[in-house]
C-alpha cells in the first residue's frame, strides 16, 4: 500500500492595515478557511485609515477571527504545521497585533513561525488558481499603500523592478474619490461612478517618468483632478457640489483610464526589459475591472501572446489566504522566524 503524504496546514494571520484576517490553507493552495473582519465602517468618516483606530480594532478582533478560521477549517491546533504572519510592510501599530498573536500561538502550540512580506503575499494570490505558467514572469502589485513591479522567478525571491516615488495607485483612487465626494473606500466608488462616464472626456496626465523607468508617480494626476475641480492652484471655488452626476462620472472614468493606461504601459516596459512570458496581477486595485481587462488585452495582443494570471477578486484586497499560501513555500524551504520577530513599516 502506498503511503498517503500528509498535507501541510498553515494558519495565516494578516493585520497590516485595516483588515483583521486569518486563514487556514493546505499545501499552499487548498483554502480550508478565510475570515476577514473589515474596518471600513470605522474609518469611513475620516476618509482614510486612522492607525490608532485600526490597531485597537485589530486587538478586539484578532482572537475571534483566528478562532473562527480554525473552526471553519475544522482543524485543531495539533493539525496546524506552522503559524505565518505578515510582519511587513504596513502600519507598525497594526502589524504588531498580528505579529504578537502569531508569536504567542507559535510558542504555546510549539509550531514554527513564518514571517511573510505582505506585498509578496499579494503576488502569491495571483497564483492561487494557476495551473502552471512559463517563466520569466512580471508581477504588478497595486494596493492602497504600494505600487510595485517585480521580476518573478520563484515565490521566495521576487526582485523589485520599480515602485511608486510618491502616491500608490490605490491611494490616488482613494484621494480622488474624496475630492469627488464619493464614499470610502475610493477604488470601488470610482469604478462604479466611472461605469457611466466617458473615459476620453478629460485628458488627465499620464506620468511615465524617464524613458525606461519602471517607477511610478501618481501624485500629478491627483493634483490634476483637484485643479480640474477647484481651479488652478485651488484658487477657484469647489465645483464638485454643483456638478451633475454625469460630470462626476466623466471625471471618474477619465481618471481611471489614465491610471490604468500608466499601469499597463509600465507593465509592458517591464515585459520588454525582462523578456517575460507571463504577467501576474495582485493587490486591492487588481479588483478593478478596467485594469483587469486592459492588462488581459495587452497580454493577448503581444506576439507571441503572454499568459495573464490575476488574483481572484475575493483575494485582491487584504486577506490571510495569501499569507498562508506563500508561507507554504517558506515552510518547504525551511525558512522560519523566531520569537524576536518584529513588525517593520517598510518591506
Ligand atoms: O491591497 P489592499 O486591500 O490594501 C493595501 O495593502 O493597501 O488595497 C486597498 C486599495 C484601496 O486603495 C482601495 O481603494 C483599492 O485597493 N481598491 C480598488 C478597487 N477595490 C479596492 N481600486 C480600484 N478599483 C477597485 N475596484
Ligand atoms: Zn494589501
Amino acid at each position: 500500500m502506498q503511503a498517503v503524504s500528509k498535507s501541510v496546514n498553515i494558519l495565516g494571520i494578516e493585520t497590516s492595515c485595516d483588515e483583521t484576517a486569518a486563514a487556514v490553507v493546505a499545501n499552499g493552495r487548498i483554502v480550508k478557511s478565510s475570515v476577514v473582519a473589515s474596518q471600513t465602517e470605522l474609518h469611513e468618516k475620516y476618509g482614510g485609515v486612522v492607525p490608532e483606530i485600526a490597531s485597537r480594532a485589530h486587538i478586539e478582533k484578532i482572537y475571534p477571527v483566528i478562532a473562527e478560521a480554525m473552526e471553519q477549517a475544522g482543524v485543531t491546533k495539533d493539525e496546524i504545521d506552522a503559524v505565518a504572519v505578515a510582519n511587513q510592510p504596513g502600519l507598525t501599530i497594526a502589524l504588531v497585533v498580528g505579529v504578537t498573536a502569531a508569536k504567542t500561538l507559535s510558542f504555546i502550540w510549539g509550531k514554527p513561525l513564518i514571517a511573510i512580506n505582505h506585498l509578496h503575499a499579494h503576488l502569491q494570490s495571483a497564483l492561487l488558481e494557476s495551473d502552471g505558467f512559463e517563466l520569466p514572469a512580471v508581477a504588478l502589485i497595486v494596493s492602497g499603500g504600494h505600487t510595485c513591479l517585480y521580476d518573478y522567478e520563484s515565490p521566495l525571491e521576487p526582485a523589485l523592478l520599480g515602485s511608486t516615488i510618491d502616491d500608490a495607485a490605490g491611494e490616488a483612487f482613494d484621494k480622488v474619490a474624496s475630492i469627488l465626494r464619493l464614499p470610502y473606500p475610493g477604488g470601488p466608488s470610482i469604478e462604479k461612478a466611472a461605469a457611466g462616464g466617458d473615459p476620453k472626456s478629460i485628458k488627465f496626465p499620464r506620468t511615465m517618468l524617464e524613458p525606461g523607468s519602471l517607477d511610478f508617480s501618481f501624485s500629478g494626476i491627483k493634483t490634476a483632478v483637484l485643479y480640474y475641480c477647484r481651479g488652478q492652484d485651488m484658487k477657484g471655488e469647489d465645483k464638485v457640489g454643483s456638478m451633475s452626476k454625469q460630470q462626476i462620472a466623466d471625471i471618474a472614468a477619465s481618471f481611471q483610464a489614465a491610471v490604468v493606461d500608466v499601469l499597463v504601459r509600465k507593465t509592458k516596459r517591464a515585459v520588454k526589459k525582462t523578456g517575460a512570458r507571463t504577467v501576474l496581477l495582485g493587490g486591492g486595485v487588481a479588483a478593478n475591472n478596467a485594469l483587469r481587462k486592459s492588462l488581459q488585452e495587452m497580454c493577448d495582443a503581444a506576439k507571441p501572446a503572454l499568459k495573464f494570471l490575476v488574483a481572484p477578486k475575493r483575494y485582491c484586497t487584504d486577506n490571510a489566504v495569501m499569507v498562508a499560501s506563500l508561507a507554504y513555500y517558506k515552510f518547504k524551504a525551511g525558512i522560519f522566524a523566531d520569537l524576536s520577530l518584529e513588525p517593520q513599516a517598510r518591506g
